[in-house]
C-alpha cells in the first residue's frame, strides 16, 4: 500500500471510529439523562415509533418464513375465539365489537384488529401469536 492510501484508510478508520464513539455517547446520554418521555399519556417521538414499528415487521415477517400455518377445525376455531373473546377483545374489538373505552385511551391506541389482519399473512400472524411481542 502506498503511504498516503495507507494514511487516508487509517484517517477513514479513525473517522468512523470516532462517529461511532459519538453515536454510542448519544445512547448512553438518552438512557442515563432521563430525557425522552416514556410515559404512556404522550406516545413516541416518530422517529423512534417509526424505528419500532419497522423492527417488529420486519423481525415477524423474518421468523414467519419457518412457519408453517397450523390447518385448524371448528374446535379449534370455537376455542381461538373464546380466548380472544376473553384476553384481546377489550382492546382489540372483534366482528361488530368496537374496543372498550378504556382501550381506546392507550397511546398507541390498540387497533381494531378485524381491520388490520387483512395486512398481516397468516403465518406471520401464527408466528407473532407464539413469539409474543415486547
Ligand atoms: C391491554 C390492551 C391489549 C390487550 C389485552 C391485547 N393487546 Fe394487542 N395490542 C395492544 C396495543 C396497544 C397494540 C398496538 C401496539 C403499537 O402499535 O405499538 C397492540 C397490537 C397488537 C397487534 C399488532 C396489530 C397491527 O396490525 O399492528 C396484534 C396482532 C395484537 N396486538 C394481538 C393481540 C392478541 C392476539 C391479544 C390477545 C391474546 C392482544 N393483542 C391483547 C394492546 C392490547
Amino acid at each position: 500500500m502506498q503511504p498516503k492510501t495507507k494514511h487516508l484508510a487509517l484517517g477513514a478508520a479513525f473517522g468512523l471510529a470516532i462517529l461511532v464513539l459519538i453515536l454510542l455517547l448519544v445512547v448512553v446520554w438518552v438512557a442515563y439523562s432521563g430525557t425522552y418521555n416514556i410515559a404512556a399519556t404522550q406516545g413516541h417521538q416518530p422517529l423512534v415509533r417509526w424505528t419500532l414499528m419497522t423492527t417488529m415487521k420486519n423481525s415477524v415477517a423474518d421468523r414467519a418464513e419457518a412457519i408453517t400455518t397450523p390447518s385448524m377445525n371448528d374446535e379449534m376455531v370455537t376455542a381461538g375465539a373464546t380466548d380472544y373473546k376473553s384476553m384481546c377483545q377489550h382492546c382489540h374489538g372483534g366482528p361488530g365489537v368496537r374496543q372498550s373505552e378504556w382501550a381506546r385511551g392507550m397511546l398507541p391506541e390498540p387497533p381494531h384488529l378485524t381491520d388490520t389482519i387483512s395486512e398481516w399473512e397468516p403465518a406471520k400472524y401464527s408466528g407473532w401469536l407464539n413469539m409474543g411481542y415486547e
